[in-house]
């Protein structure tokens, strides 16, 4: 069918045509803006999960939620990075100066405590350049370039002019385990300081799995701060419903037969989701149903597809010897591997001799660490596309 008007979406970040089973983290999001409105804290979500199973869709549908509050929102991506502080800095910077002049649009009257929040923005975010007089920067507050004590009397100065609209303040960070460990404690410290200060201030997070203990490391009360949701892969029905919403807009229908194979060989991950259904689509002659040869050929060129890109891609970040370590994990399949198995396998003494290729592809976000001595792939199926493309040694 064509193409052209084909509802699914694979990709990164990629707002699905219909956001399936993420209605209780939705409606958390309300809830919290509606304390917040009534005075009241609430422990910001902290979502972990896979590469593909819809953390950054989910994370910026959260934000829209706020925004839709009227809250002031900022959204930072943490990168590998040498300079990773000062981009993190710059983001906050620019987001912040984003978020501010619509502020000061939508305002009304500018009240004295908008101004000092105006300006609190204005002096944090020097580096941007002055971008409008209404961020008239104070010497002194929120510029002395040490990100905790800044950001602490930006949220401070900030908040209480969103207050007065029942609003707040919520800074968004996706890949949180990849943050810089200043700007991570940073963020944590301020944000374990609002709740006390009753700030209306929220940290929202996603990343790995391995997030929650990356900030437990960080901060120890980091463990009482989230309300830790763990995203996986959709239940049948709602992988069903991702595949039969979007063709129902179109006219177009799903044979149950087709569905079920559908549903099953993505295994109900939203990326492979979207990737089996685009498959699908373009390979159904059509015009209005897509039959279970079609899911059958999707099946065929959806594989073919993930394993040039989606697996490939990750395959080749990896050196050599990281490659004969991932290798060696894939005997286990999806589950974790255990780092004395993997030393036996590849013929090694000491787990010390595996600690380069294992920080390294950590680094690179393709493996992590779901325990102490514990290895695991950030994709789900790259054990069997290891396999299938790769062999096992
Ligand atoms: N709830 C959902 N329902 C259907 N498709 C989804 C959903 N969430 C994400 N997707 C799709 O899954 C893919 C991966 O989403 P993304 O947010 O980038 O995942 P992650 O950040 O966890 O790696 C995208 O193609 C997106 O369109
Ligand atoms: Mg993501």
């Amino acid at each position: 069918m064509d193409d052209n008007v084909n509802p699914y979406t694979p990709g990164s970040g990629t707002p699905p045509a219909e956001l399936v089973g993420r209605a209780a983290q939705l409606t958390a999001a309300t809830v919290l803006a509606q304390r917040t409105a009534n005075g009241l804290t609430t422990r910001s979500p902290m979502l972990s999960g896979l590469r593909g199973v819809g953390k950054t869709v989910l994370l910026n549908a959260l934000r829209g939620e706020l925004d839709g509050h009227q809250w002031l929102t900022v959204k930072v991506e943490a990168q590998v990075d040498r300079d990773a502080r000062a981009v993190a800095r710059r983001q906050l910077e620019r987001g912040l100066v984003a978020g501010a002049r619509s502020l000061a649009s939508r305002a009304g009257r500018v009240s004295g405590s908008l101004k000092k929040a105006l300006s609190t923005i204005g002096s944090f975010s020097l580096s941007v350049g002055p971008i409008t007089a209404s961020l008239d920067p104070v010497k002194g507050r929120a510029d002395s370039g040490v990100l905790e004590f800044d950001l602490s009397e930006l949220v401070s100065d900030v908040t209480p002019a969103l207050a007065e609209t029942g609003a707040g303040f919520a800074v968004f960070v996706d890949e949180i385990q990849d943050l810089d460990p200043t700007t991570l404690t940073a963020l944590l410290t301020v944000q374990h300081e609002a709740a006390q200060q009753k700030w209306p201030f929220q940290l929202f997070g996603a990343g790995l799995p391995s997030v929650p203990s990356v900030l437990a490391d960080a901060r120890s009360y980091a463990e009482r701060q989230f309300d830790y949701q763990s995203i996986g892969a959709l239940s049948p029905q709602d992988a069903a419903e991702a595949l039969v919403g979007p063709a129902r807009e179109a006219g177009v229908t799903w044979h149950p037969e087709a569905l079920d194979e559908v549903v099953a060989t993505s295994a109900g991950y939203p990326y492979f989701v979207q990737e089996f259904g685009a498959q699908a689509w373009r390979l159904a002659p059509g015009p209005r149903v897509i039959t279970l040869p079609d899911a059958h050929l999707a099946r065929e060129a959806g594989t073919e597809a993930l394993d040039a890109g989606f697996f490939r891609s990750r395959w080749d970040r990896a050196t050599k010897a990281e490659q004969r370590l991932l290798r060696a994990m894939a005997v286990d399949g999806d589950a974790p591997s255990q780092m004395p198995d993997l030393v036996s396998r590849l013929d090694r003494r000491r787990q010390s001799d595996l600690s380069v290729a294992r920080r390294d592809l950590i680094g690179k976000g393709l493996v992590y660490a779901p325990a102490r001595g514990e290895l695991a792939f950030t994709v789900p199926h790259m054990a069997a596309y290891i396999r299938r493309q790769h062999g096992l040694d």
